[in-house]
């Protein structure tokens, strides 16, 4: 498979962070050329864990400038997508299994002037993308179960990003294709050979005894494209 044109984006996910410490974890990354800042709320519902809501981006977002990917791991995203929309995120990722309306809430966020993200579970099928690629704009493919950082890479995951990547270079060649769960050193490289353009790395960074070091390894480990 031919590799994508432009490099890679690395979008570290704060879960791992120390929040008691927040604005240091970010600068921290934001000094180490991370392109994104990965922002899981949790609702207890969906996933068996808590996070955070709009307040905590809406405050994290006058820390930076970086473009803000939040992944929602909430039932009925639809009841939020204006208020993370306007506390901040640049891209608004909601799970295929946590709506029946999929379709409509694709819609929603683009209306609401940010990037239409769909994640997927480990245990759903690339092709529930099927009717919808066109209403997408990144694709996240978890590779591990959502809920918590430091879990173990679903190696069959990697598969997943390549049937993606087909159907998608059929019906929607721009829509990005994002990993997340279990990215580390020995991975990192072969998500992007897979064809994954975003790579989300909460622990191998934030859990490193220098993040910045850990994010600029992990890039240096990354194929040229
Ligand atoms: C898990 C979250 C991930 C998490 C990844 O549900 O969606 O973004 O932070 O953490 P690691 O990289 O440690 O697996
Ligand atoms: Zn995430």
């Amino acid at each position: 498979m031919p590799l994508r044109a432009g490099r890679a984006k690395l979008a570290p996910s704060l879960l791992s962070a120390d929040f008691a410490d927040i604005a240091g974890a970010i600068r921290s990354v934001e000094t180490a050329g991370a392109d994104e800042l990965h922002l899981d709320s949790m609702d207890g519902v969906f996933v068996p864990n808590f996070t955070w809501g709009m307040k905590i981006v809406a405050d994290i977002r006058k820390l930076t400038r970086l473009p803000f990917d939040c992944h929602l791991m909430i039932v009925q995203p639809e009841r939020y997508v204006d208020a993370f929309r306007n506390a901040g995120a640049d891209t608004i990722t909601f799970h295929y299994e946590a709506t029946p309306h999929a379709h409509r809430v694709l819609r929603q966020i683009r209306e609401s002037g940010a990037k239409a993200g769909l994640a997927i579970n480990p245990g759903t099928p690339v092709a529930m993308l099927q009717d919808l690629a066109e209403e997408i704009d990144r694709v996240l493919v978890m590779s591990v179960n959502p809920g918590f950082g430091g879990q173990s890479f679903i190696e069959r995951a990697l598969a997943k990003v390549a049937e993606a990547r087909a159907l998608l270079d059929a019906r929607n060649p721009a829509c990005e294709i994002e990993v997340d769960g279990g990215i580390g050193m020995e991975n990192a490289a072969r998500a992007v050979r897979a064809g994954a353009d975003v790579l989300v790395a909460g622990s191998s960074v934030f859990a490193a005894d220098d993040p910045a070091d850990a994010l600029r390894r992990m890039r240096g480990s990354l194929p040229a494209r």
